[in-house]
């Protein structure tokens, strides 16, 4: 297969959200540099790390002009330097984390590529590297949830919260679920017993209420501002743990007066890259725990909503105004 010099990609020129993304024609494509692979990227994974990235809150995020994108998977066209593992043909999912994943064309490291599963269509494994192994993360390893707990799932008609809801229902928990009213129907659809409205400010009182004032075992807070208060209120003093990775919301402190006087819970931070990195034998322990859930059925195939690349900036444009439920994908 010849591969073109330039292609169609989503370039973000400025820290003005989506509004800042532009289609261009004549990007030029990547040669894949050591230990990556080059795909011809079938289907772009959206991410709200994508409209962090675009108002420049991504922590050592790249600064405009860059191409957008975090998620890519599609067919490995050409491997760079000491690249191991896939090989041309194959069909993979990646994470290109300093972006370029919304383009024709895009370099991934190898490593870190996932062969989509056998009989899956290349759209149907987003999700498979960043929203599911995050939700799983945050379950597992480090929420602790145990079957007959209470887990309050913000964010739950979301792509990781979708997921989330899904585990939790696996391993038996009892699942509260936070969402915009228009997306309460598709949350209970997923299978949560309860949903609370995540514009309210009623989401601590309505926890204790179902309950029965004791509060959820477990929060998976990705939703930042009023609603992390929320989150430290709504969970069982002493043994609740509230696991915070996202922010859409904005930033929220906690003092150690809160947490001595206040909120006796248990806060943990958790980011799906650094875990990667800093804690590879739970990260193995995260995918092994998938592979068991994707071959019980109890994940995937995925079924984003596709819009064509073009479409990409009115796409993340709705998801940063909570008007989405699911997983996007743009088709280059
Ligand atoms: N730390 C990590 O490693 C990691 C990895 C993956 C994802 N995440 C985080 O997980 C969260 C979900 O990510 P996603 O990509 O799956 O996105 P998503 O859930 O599909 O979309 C974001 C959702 O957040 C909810 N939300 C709550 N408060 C919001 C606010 N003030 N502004 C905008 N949205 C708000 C909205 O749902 P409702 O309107 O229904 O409330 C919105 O639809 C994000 O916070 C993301 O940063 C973190």
């Amino acid at each position: 297969m010849s591969i073109p010099a330039t292609m169609r990609a989503l370039r973000q020129t400025s820290l003005d959200g989506p509004a800042g993304l532009r289609l261009v024609t004549d990007a030029p494509v990547p040669a894949p540099g050591p230990g990556e692979v080059l795909v011809r990227v079938t289907a772009a994974g959206v991410n709200y790390a994508d409209i962090s990235q675009s108002r420049g809150t991504y922590a050592d995020g790249p600064r405009p002009p860059y191409l957008a994108g975090i998620e890519a998977a599609g067919e490995v066209v050409a491997l760079g330097e000491g690249a191991t593992g896939p090989q041309p043909g194959a069909h993979v999912v990646g994470v290109a984390i300093t972006g370029g994943a919304f383009a024709e064309y895009a370099a991934l490291p190898a490593a870190g590529a996932v062969p989509v599963p056998a009989g899956w269509a290349d759209e149907q494994a987003l999700g498979l590297v960043v929203n599911w192994p995050t939700a799983l993360a945050a379950l597992r390893p480090l929420g602790g949830v145990t079957a007959g707990q209470t887990v309050l799932i913000h964010a739950a008609a979301g792509g990781t919260g979708e997921a989330a809801v899904r585990m939790a229902k696996h391993y038996g928990a009892t699942v509260i679920a936070a969402a915009s009213p228009g997306k309460h129907e598709a949350v209970r659809a997923l299978g949560a017993d309860h949903v609370v409205d995540s514009r309210g400010a009623g989401i601590a009182a309505e926890v204790l209420r179902l309950t029965g004032g004791a509060g959820a075992d477990l929060v998976l807070e990705s939703a930042g501002g009023a609603a992390f208060g929320a989150s430290l209120a709504a969970a069982k003093r002493v043994t609740g743990r509230v696991v915070v990775y996202g922010l859409p919301g904005g930033e929220a402190a906690v003092s150690n007066w809160d947490l001595v006087y206040k909120h006796q819970v248990q806060v943990i931070g958790l980011n799906i890259g650094v875990l990667i990195r800093a804690a590879p034998h739970v990260f193995g322990e995260v995918m092994a725990e998938m592979s068991a859930l994707l071959a019980a059925g109890v994940l995937g195939p995925g079924r984003p909503t596709a819009h064509e690349l073009a479409e990409g900036p009115r796409a993340l444009a709705e998801l940063e105004a909570r008007a989405t439920a699911g997983k996007l994908a743009l088709l280059p």
